[in-house]
């Protein structure tokens, strides 16, 4: 079965390492998946889905439409900004469509499965008649208004979502309408990639040290991370605030992993902004900006703590379980997707959302208890073998790819088209 994988930008964040697990994951033997990967910009991803063994072509986004992401949006200024550009984009768009739509009944495939919003609707418009197309959510529809909108007039018969959480999928029914066919698969990660490494930390920890320009940490130092893009809403301002609220004295050092790496228009934190914040609470050389980090197992194994801290409920939360997968102790916002990851407590902490004070707390509680730090990362290692272990997504993926091009058109209502997902955490 050949399906094409639509996916808008390069660069690898959370959506584009899915795409690799799923691909990674998929039978490719002679009566599995064919895949091709079509980008919409040039960048690492290309790579990485070449190593795989996957075809991959990009089939550029005109400029306009490759910057265009309404997730930032706020404010009327901004809002009309956006319309304007949006305007200026939208015969781009629609230029573009015709060439994805050709290249789409020249490839012929049996299903074309989407990533971001607007690969969602340039799928749906230009995918031949009659092959079924699939988004894959990975993000809240509903707080993206004019989004939204355009989704749900595209939602035509023949799409169906697959959300990363269940709480995704809620919000895309609540968004979509209850009729949408929406189910969840949570993502999952290679457990042989993000795993414990005896030994290794020390190593790691230092190599975090040298990334951020500080001498090495004195032995016993508890190195405590916020590893994320540089999105907005993924709370560096919180983290900084709260490693502000711990005591000098506490052997903890805290680091930012991570750098800008998307072209979207006004919706990263500039480094720049982040090293001001953190010298204003005087916290000097006791954090490290480690710039983006090719390999983030390594990098998480560097850690002791590794904080999510998202000030917008997480529709998933990817690193949350590449730290329990590498064994770490785990903080995480109670919200959203994030908190559908985890039995609080014992495979992670969960914090209360956007309160430093809550959030300094619980990582004072770590770096003050060796125990506990152990005991949540050997919990935390058994629940990603349990539930995020990636050859998972084989028979969860096919599951969708058989359904949706089974001949007999499937009842948008159908209970059975909404199953319960596979990995739940179990209460
Ligand atoms: C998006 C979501 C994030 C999720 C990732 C992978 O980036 O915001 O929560 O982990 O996709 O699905």
């Amino acid at each position: 079965m050949k399906i094409a994988y639509l996916t808008p930008g390069a660069a690898i964040g959370g959506a584009e390492m899915v795409l690799l697990d799923v691909l990674a994951a998929l039978d490719r033997g002679p009566s599995g998946v064919r895949p091709l990967v079509l980008l919409g910009e040039d960048g690492p991803l290309r790579g990485e889905v070449e190593a795989l063994g996957v075809a991959c072509e990009v089939l550029a986004l005109p400029a306009g439409v490759a910057r265009l992401g309404d997730a930032g949006a706020s404010g009327a200024a901004r809002k009309l900004a956006l319309l304007a550009r949006g305007l200026s984009a939208a015969s781009a768009t629609l230029a573009y469509r015709g060439r994805l739509a050709r290249r789409l009944r020249d490839e012929r495939p049996a299903l074309v499965q989407t990533n971001g919003m607007k690969m969602h609707l340039l799928g749906a418009w230009a995918a031949p008649r009659g092959v079924p197309v699939v988004w894959h959510l990975h993000d809240y529809l509903g707080t993206r208004a004019a989004m939204a909108r355009l989704l749900k007039l595209s939602a035509r018969p023949g799409v169906e979502g697959v959300a990363i959480s269940r709480s995704v999928a809620a919000d895309a029914r609540a968004t979509l309408g209850g009729r949408f066919p929406v189910r969840t698969i949570y993502n999952a990660v290679d457990v042989g990639r993000f795993r414990p490494v005896e030994g290794e930390g020390e190593g790691e920890g230092a190599a975090l040290d040298r990334a951020a320009g500080l001498a090495e940490a004195p032995p016993g130092t508890v190195r405590v991370g916020l590893v994320a893009t540089f999105a907005t809403w993924k709370g560096h301002g919180l983290f900084l605030d709260a490693a502000g609220r711990i005591p000098a004295e506490i052997p903890a050092r805290f680091y930012i992993v991570g750098g800008p790496i998307y072209r979207s228009a006004g919706s990263q934190v500039a480094p720049e902004s982040l090293r001001a914040h953190a010298e204003g609470l005087g916290l000097g050389g006791r954090v490290g900006f480690t710039g983006h980090q090719a390999d983030p197992a390594r990098a998480i194994r560097g850690l002791d703590v590794v904080v999510h801290a998202s000030t917008r409920p997480e529709p998933f939360g990817r690193v949350i379980v590449e730290g329990m997968a590498c064994g770490r102790a785990v903080v995480a916002m109670r919200e959203g997707g994030a908190a559908e990851l985890f039995a609080d407590g014992e495979e992670a902490l969960g914090c209360p959302p956007r309160d430093p004070a809550a959030l300094a707390e619980a990582i004072a509680r770590l770096v003050a208890d060796a125990g506990l730090r152990g005991r949540l990362g050997r919990a935390g290692r058994a629940a990603a073998l349990a539930r995020y272990d990636r050859s998972r997504l084989a028979g969860e993926w096919s599951a969708v790819y058989d359904r949706a091009s089974a001949p007999a058109p499937a009842v948008a209502d159908d209970p059975a088209r909404h199953p319960a997902p596979a990995s739940p955490v179990a209460r």
